[in-house]
């Protein structure tokens, strides 16, 4: 049995929705927790599949993990690489953070190559040189990962690349290495700023977070915290989106100021108004066609390449000759062969997809290959004409707390359906 979505297009959505902490924030801070042998709390944690995979991680390690509601307490008087954590590593890419917080508490560790979405090459190399200049011995071998060392010592690292993970992984290390660590051109997105003000909160000393070089001094010893993710601004990014493209009036509790922004110059319609508060944004829309738009791809504070799925859903309809070049990841347009299927045009060259709106899209059979992928395709699906069928909700579950039923809260008409398995 597997689970599918059903989904009919044409109503507006209509309502108020709080969002989940963000799962790329929740999981660098579920490794954190493991870099002290006292209790730390992660509060606002959604029940979402990848959190589950590292809960149980962590367990089969050797940490005590107790989920309260949303809190996750986590104990890790020891920890050791198990046995059986191949399968797991490989269903998820944040699999990687252990990579870091197991280096940095034991001074060794092999684990499985991390998987994740299919959405192109996903190296390590960043990661392993970074842990090299800390004075790591890092190598890949047989599907895994060896890293070892007797004593971090702080370096200056220049990353090629901001990789958000190399980041994360790199300030593990950093805060409990031997002096200080300077991460040059690394990652400025928000969910860096959470791992650092959590290391803080645990004792560390990280400065600089949010910019493109981060100072870190390491400490001898960190300790128990309670760490708070912000609230998730892909999730938020996705219902404005929706919205946009569905019309309605909503309210998502927990979205900024920042992910409107990020979002709002691409998606003009002429009755579309938006406002934030501190509380939240509020969207309203009447659902007509938006203008096309050109968009492209590219770290904080850029706009999301998480978004760009979603984003593609909305030139489907568009008005006119839409544009967007993804750079972050070299095959995340899977989507597209799923919404010609729907009756989209489009061109794909390279990392660019050129989109031709058009009128109306029809409802289809359609099938995920990727979380972000996934919520693009229940976008569209409700801006179709008749029903739709998606399958992959696997993929969908990974990052969004049940996806379908926040859109239908909001008035949407979808689905889930227990299926046999074909
Ligand atoms: N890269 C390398 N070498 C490395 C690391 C990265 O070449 O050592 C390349 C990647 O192949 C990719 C680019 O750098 O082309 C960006 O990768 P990055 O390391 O920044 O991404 P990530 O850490 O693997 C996180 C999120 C992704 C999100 C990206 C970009 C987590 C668990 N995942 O991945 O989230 O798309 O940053 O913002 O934090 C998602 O939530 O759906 C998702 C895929």
């Amino acid at each position: 049995m597997k689970d599918i979505f059903v989904a009919t297009g044409g109503r507006p959505l209509k309502g108020s929705i709080r969002v989940h902490g963000a799962k790329n924030a929740v999981l660098p801070l579920l490794a954190a927790s493991i870099l002290t042998d006292e209790a730390v709390a992660v509060d606002d944690c959604p029940f979402i599949s990848d959190v589950d995979a590292m809960t149980c991680l962590l367990t089969r390690m050797g940490a005590q993990v107790e989920r309260m509601g949303r809190r996750i307490c986590v104990r890790a008087k020891d920890v050791m690489p198990a046995e059986d954590m191949k399968e797991l590593c490989g269903a998820m890419r944040s699999s990687m953070f252990l990579l870091g917080a197991l280096l940095a508490r034991q001074g060794e560790v092999r684990v499985p190559l991390p998987g994740g979405c299919k959405i192109g090459d996903r190296p390590l190399d960043i990661h392993l040189d970074g842990m090299a200049k800390l004075g790591a011995e890092a190598s890949v071998s047989a599907g895994e990962v060896h890293c070892r060392c007797s004593r971090l010592k702080g370096a200056d690292i220049v990353m090629r690349y901001p990789s958000v993970g190399a980041t994360e992984n790199l300030l593990l290390c950093a805060a409990v290495a031997e002096g200080r660590t300077r991460l040059i051109n690394c990652a400025r997105e928000p969910e860096i700023i959470a791992l650092a003000r959590a290391l803080n909160a645990m004792g560390g000393r990280v400065r600089g977070e949010g910019s493109s070089v981060i100072t870190v001094d390491g400490v001898d010893k960190l300790h128990g915290a309670t760490l708070v993710p912000d609230p998730d601004r892909i999730v938020a990014g996705t219902l404005i989106l929706a919205v946009a493209l569905l019309g309605g009036d909503v309210t998502v509790f927990g979205a900024s100021k920042r992910d409107l922004d990020s979002l709002l110059p691409y998606v003009c319609s002429p009755d579309m108004r938006a406002s934030a508060d501190g509380a939240g944004v509020r969207v309203v829309c009447d659902g007509g066609r938006m203008r096309a738009f050109e968009a492209c791809t590219a770290p904080y504070p850029l706009l999301a390449t998480d978004m760009q799925p979603q984003l593609f859903a909305c030139a489907l309809k568009a008005r006119g000759v839409s544009r967007i070049t993804e750079t972050v990841f070299r095959n995340r347009f899977a989507h597209a062969r799923q919404f010609e299927k729907m009756g989209a045009k489009i061109y794909l060259t390279g990392s660019t997809a050129t989109i031709v709106g058009v009128d109306a899209l029809r409802g289809a059979a359609l099938k995920a290959d990727d979380l972000r992928g996934g919520a693009g395709l229940c976008l569209a699906a409700l801006a179709a004409e008749g029903e739709s069928r998606i399958e992959g909700v696997e993929y969908i579950d990974r990052g969004y707390e049940g996806l379908e039923e926040t859109l239908s809260l909001l008035g949407a008409d979808i689905r889930r359906v227990r299926v046999d398995e074909k």
